[in-house]
């Protein structure tokens, strides 16, 4: 059993391949956190990144995956919030870089554009790759702070 608890959460567009992912980490033994849409019924993305921003923000999740149509409205909701650095990715190259020099918090994934072998093969890169460290990355970062929190 792996002892990390990963957050799920998507809209009607990501909803499907929420539940491919729920599947995936629950076989490679990580404790789930399902934020939720559980159906087709349409809904708001921004609901569904904010809920997953305070699962992480109050210590019920260590890391988050975002699922919409594209990703992109979810991101965008996402990344409102200064403890999350949400990215959308559409390859592993892709999500072992926003790990390795962005220390992402939160895989964002397209439930209409990406294929599922290749969510998959994303989210097991992003959970299994570090943060690289080091001056710059870490010198960059800290400057993500939102402006009113600098
Ligand atoms: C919902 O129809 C769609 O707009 C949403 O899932 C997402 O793609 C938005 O960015």
């Amino acid at each position: 059993m792996n002892s990390q608890i990963i957050a799920l959460a998507a809209d009607h567009g990501g909803v499907e391949m929420k539940a491919l992912i729920r599947q995936e980490l629950e076989g490679r033994g990580y404790k789930v956190l399902d934020l939720g849409t559980d159906g087709p019924a349409s809904v708001d993305y921004p609901d569904f990144a904010d809920a997953l921003a305070a699962a992480l923000k109050d210590g019920r999740a260590s890391r988050g995956i975002l699922m919409c149509g594209t990703g992109i409205g979810i991101s965008i909701a996402a990344n409102r919030h200064g403890h999350v650095r949400a990215a959308l990715v559409h390859n592993v190259t892709e999500a072992r870089l926003c790990r390795e020099h962005n220390d992402a918090n939160v895989l964002v994934l397209g439930g209409r554009t990406l294929g599922p072998e290749v969510a998959r093969d994303c989210v097991k890169v992003f959970l299994d790759t570090a943060f690289e460290g080091g001056g710059r990355h870490e010198r960059r970062i800290a400057k993500l702070a939102k402006p009113d929190q600098a």
